[in-house]
């Protein structure tokens, strides 16, 4: 048996290609097409490991992806290929059109013909798993109650409306030809090999570079902080037990304003690694130009997952961030690889800095 695991060499697919090899032996096939976002070194631990096949390739190349299923017959699809950064859907929303909306519409017609063609248990027992996002739902007033599953969508950026669009036609697959799909939409992951365009990393990277740590407005902005593990964790039990066509959030109860999170990090980089002049790494917070169109607030109502799963997140914010900010310390190797190249052309259009 071997599943089909779509984007795992990004942050969270990679995370899930290594959690579940070091749970089960049931290969995966793990296309990616690795963009800027992803990284083979990832997966370095798995070289050599015949339980993982890595083919680099686009969701949205029918052929490819029809070739991949009909010869390795996965009894799953998990699809976490996507442009993932609300910045850069802002700077330049065309790749975020093609891979999350039509690239999951490509990847939906091949799954589609492929299970048509199955039969008995291998038919019924099949599942296209889609990992969504909580920010389709929109943003948050802070009296307000966390998004359930039946909050409406309203999308506010160009990423979480192409995410939106992605959701639909996977619940239009289910209703309309019957494909045995379950939806995921989480909150803000972190941990091990997160990219450093994010606000974790980002900060955790510029902060040991002595570089400004930038906060959008106010930093009041509140996000709900997922561990990447429990987020795995939780995709398993529904790709195991969600019921077909569900959809099922996911979150870690852990709300928090961006500058509280920001102060935490400082905090622990001031214990494991401070700085050498004795200062607190919090001198370096710069405030800085708010993104446009920004979210205020996002919360998880994760009961439904609980209830019918009884999944539940391991880590607490305190818990992961710790594990995160030492994981960092030690994979300063992955940092540097990470950041060279196009990433300071990012940073140059994002933030303004010079090579
Ligand atoms: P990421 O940007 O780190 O990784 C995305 C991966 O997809 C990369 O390896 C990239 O090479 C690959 N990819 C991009 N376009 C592709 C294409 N056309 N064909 C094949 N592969 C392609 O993203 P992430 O943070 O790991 O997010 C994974 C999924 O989870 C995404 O669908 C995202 O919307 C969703 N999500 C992420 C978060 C988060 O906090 N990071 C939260 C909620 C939902
Ligand atoms: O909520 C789930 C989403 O979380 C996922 O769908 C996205 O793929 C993922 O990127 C993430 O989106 P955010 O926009 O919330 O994450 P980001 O790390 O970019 O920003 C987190 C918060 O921090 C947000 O309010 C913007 C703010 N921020 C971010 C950066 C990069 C800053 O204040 N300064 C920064 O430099």
């Amino acid at each position: 048996m071997s599943i089909l695991v779509t984007g795992g060499a990004g942050f969270i697919g990679s995370n899930f290609v290594l959690d579940w090899l070091g749970c089960s032996d049931e290969a995966v096939i793990n296309l990616d097409a690795l963009t800027y976002a992803g990284n083979r070194e990832n997966l370095v631990s798995l070289k050599g490991d015949s339980r993982h096949l890595f083919v680099k390739g686009d969701i949205g190349d029918f052929d490819l992806v029809a070739r991949l299923l009909n010869e390795h017959s996965p009894r799953a699809v998990v699809n976490f290929a996507a442009e993932s950064h609300v910045d850069r859907s802002i700077h330049g929303p065309e790749d975020f059109i093609q891979t999350n909306i039509v690239g999951t519409f490509r990847l939906l017609e091949a799954v589609r013909a492929y299970w048509s063609g199955l039969e008995g248990e291998g038919k019924g027992g099949f599942r296209f798993l889609h990992v969504s996002t909580d920010e389709v739902y929109g943003s948050l007033g802070l009296g307000d109650p966390a998004f359930s599953e039946t909050h409406r969508y309203e999308p506010n950026s160009p990423y979480s409306a192409s995410k939106a669009a992605s959701d639909h036609l996977v619940r239009a697959y289910h209703h309309t030809y019957g494909l045995p799909v379950l939806t995921t939409n989480c909150s803000n992951n972190y941990g091990p090999y997160h990219f450093p365009e994010k606000l974790i990393p980002l900060v955790i990277h510029n902060a040991l570079a002595g570089k400004p740590l930038p906060i959008y407005g106010d930093g009041q902005q509140i996000r709900d902080w997922l561990y990447v593990r429990d987020h795995c964790s939780a995709i398993r039990r529904v790709l195991e037990s969600g019921r077909l066509g569900e959809t099922y959030n996911v979150g870690g109860w852990n709300e928090k304003p961006n500058l509280d999170v920001v102060h935490t990090l400082c905090t622990i980089l001031d214990e494991f690694s401070p700085r050498a002049d004795g200062k607190p790494y919090r001198e370096q917070i710069t405030y800085v130009k708010d993104r446009p169109g920004h979210d205020r607030r996002y919360a998880i109502d994760a009961t439904k997952i609980e209830r019918e799963l009884g999944w539940k997140p391991a880590e607490t914010f305190e818990t992961g961030i710790r594990k995160t900010v030492r994981w960092y310390l030690d994979n300063q190797a992955w940092v540097q690889n990470v950041t060279s190249g196009a990433y300071r052309e990012w940073l140059g259009k994002q933030y303004g800095e010079t090579k």
